[in-house]
């Protein structure tokens, strides 16, 4: 427990700042529910895992390679199946697509967790700034190669974050994706979430009038291999700070699950999630012609991309 959750009150969901995955979900029974979840060998997707597998759910757990989300799988035990799936690999995730599409399973949910922060230089991927194409075109990837997979009730939940906010003024820069024009590691990293946002948006805009929704939440901010790029004295900060200021890893995990499972959201689409309340974002993450732009564009890269 943090010093900071002290101060944090529960919101109207019951639930907030300093709810556990585990407190989230106590009570709910997930069994006959079918979940995937990216980047399930660490951090958030990990705890989110072992939660709603534990719940009774059978988790489909996607890392970057079939090793990675075996041995993170093999930890969590049988209701638990590794998919390969590098997201910023186009083969990659058009082959997982398949194995799953394979496999015949209805999905109850899609949890795009997986994601990397603040590459302290451009890298880029089929001439597109890496952070975008792995939190957002990879994921865009996987869950439009999937949607007709998603049960009559499954909900979509895109990982954004409070960085978000650092994204360009414009929003997206659609005339530099590859980041050529002054990249910058939070700037980038905020354009990739904002997409994260956008894409959730849009997505719930589509499936208006379904039982479908689409949601994008903020995790919090917890110490996890995310941080891997942060210099030293960051990271160090982040370690002294973390039990005054930090969410626990399954305290982090938690708005995810809730919005993953909870019945009491199972009506809300097209929200933005934190502490497992609706939270308020940036402006223009409610612009719609933004997300519409957004969603075009990507169609347009993932049709650009090789080996279709
Ligand atoms: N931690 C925070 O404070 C925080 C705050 C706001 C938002 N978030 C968001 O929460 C999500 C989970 O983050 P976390 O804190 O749990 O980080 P983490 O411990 O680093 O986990 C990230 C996961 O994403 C996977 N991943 C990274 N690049 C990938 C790729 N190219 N293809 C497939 N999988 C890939 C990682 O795999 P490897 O282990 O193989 O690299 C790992 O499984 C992220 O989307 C992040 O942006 C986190």
């Amino acid at each position: 427990m943090s010093l900071y959750q002290l101060f944090k009150g529960k919101g109207p969901s019951g639930f907030g700042y300093g709810s556990t995955a585990e407190e989230v979900t106590e009570g709910l029974s997930l069994e006959g529910r079918t979940i995937l979840v990216t980047g399930c060998n660490s951090g958030l997707g990990l705890e989110a895992m072992r939660v709603l597998a534990l719940r009774g759910a059978r988790v489909l757990g996607t890392a970057r390679t079939l090793e990675k989300a075996q041995a993170a799988c093999a930890a969590v035990g049988r209701q638990a199946v590794p998919f390969a799936c590098e997201l910023s690999d186009p083969s990659s995730v058009r082959a997982c697509v398949e194995a799953v599409r394979r496999g015949g399973v209805r999905l109850d949910a899609i949890i795009c967790n997986a994601g990397i922060m603040a590459l302290p230089k451009l890298e880029q991927v089929h001439g597109i700034e890496l952070q975008f194409f792995t939190n957002h075109i990879g994921h865009f990837m996987l869950v439009t190669g999937l949607l007709d997979r998603l049960a009559d009730d499954g909900r979509v939940v895109m990982l954004s974050s409070g960085a978000h906010t650092m994204a360009p003024r414009e929003g997206i820069r659609f005339d530099d994706l590859a980041g050529a024009r002054g990249y910058t590691p939070w700037g980038h990293y905020g354009q990739s979430k904002l997409a994260n946002l956008l894409f959730a948006k849009e997505l719930a805009r589509r499936l208006a009038g379904t039982r479908r929704t689409a949601n994008a939440v903020h995790p919090g901010v917890i110490r996890t291999n995310l941080g891997r790029h942060m210099p030293g004295f960051a990271d160090l900060l982040f370690g002294l700070a973390g039990p005054l200021f930090l969410k626990s890893v399954s305290q982090g995990a938690a708005t995810e699950v809730y919005v993953a499972a909870h019945p009491a959201v199972a009506g809300t689409s097209g929200a933005y999630f934190a502490d497992c309340n609706v939270a308020k974002a940036r402006a223009d993450a409610d612009d719609p012609a933004l997300a519409r732009r957004l969603w075009e564009v990507s169609e347009a890269i993932v049709a650009g991309l090789p080996g279709r």
